[in-house]
């Protein structure tokens, strides 16, 4: 099933020069970038991004810190996108992750986990409707398409 899902690298995966190697990651996995820009995000934006949470405990810290600086924004298209990108990107918390997954070999706690990756198709669409326009999701061919079908 090809799926197009939201990822966004936080303001730490930004500061620590960990975006190259990110999208790398996501690349070797067969995934396609459709979007990607730069911006810092505000606050109206992290709070429509994290509604589900809002009253919790953390959320005034997650909303400060991914206001905090630029964050790189993306759209990937494959096969089972968001699932195959929830893998590769591991548990929330860091210390709870697989070492090979994003967060296990990079993260340090639960806020500073580097990335963010929508946990369904409905919150993908959901998720990237709030900071791209449908104009600027691109539609490309993937030569290597054809060996990542995950049947056949
Ligand atoms: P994400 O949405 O960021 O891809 O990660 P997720 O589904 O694994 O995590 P979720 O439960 O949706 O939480 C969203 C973000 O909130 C921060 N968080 N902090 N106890 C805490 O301090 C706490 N719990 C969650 C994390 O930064 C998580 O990515
Ligand atoms: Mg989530």
């Amino acid at each position: 099933m090809l799926e197009r899902t939201f990822v966004y690298l936080k303001p730490d995966a930004v500061r620590r020069g960990l975006v190259g190697e990110i999208i790398k990651r996501f690349e070797g996995r067969g995934l396609k970038l459709v979007a990607l820009k730069m911006k810092r995000m505000t606050r109206e934006e992290a709070e429509e991004l994290y509604k589900e949470h809002r009253g919790k405990s953390f959320f005034q810290k997650l909303v400060d810190f991914v206001t905090s600086s630029p964050v790189i924004l993306m759209v990937l298209e494959g096969p089972s996108a968001v699932k195959v990108v929830r893998h590769t990107v591991g548990a929330t918390d860091p210390l709870e992750a697989a070492p090979g997954s994003i967060r296990g070999d990079f993260g340090v706690n639960v806020t500073k986990n580097l990335i963010h990756a929508s946990d369904s198709v409905e919150s993908a669409q959901r998720e990237m409707s709030i900071f791209f326009r449908d104009m600027e999701i691109e539609d490309y061919p993937l030569p290597i398409e054809k060996d990542l079908v995950l049947e056949g």
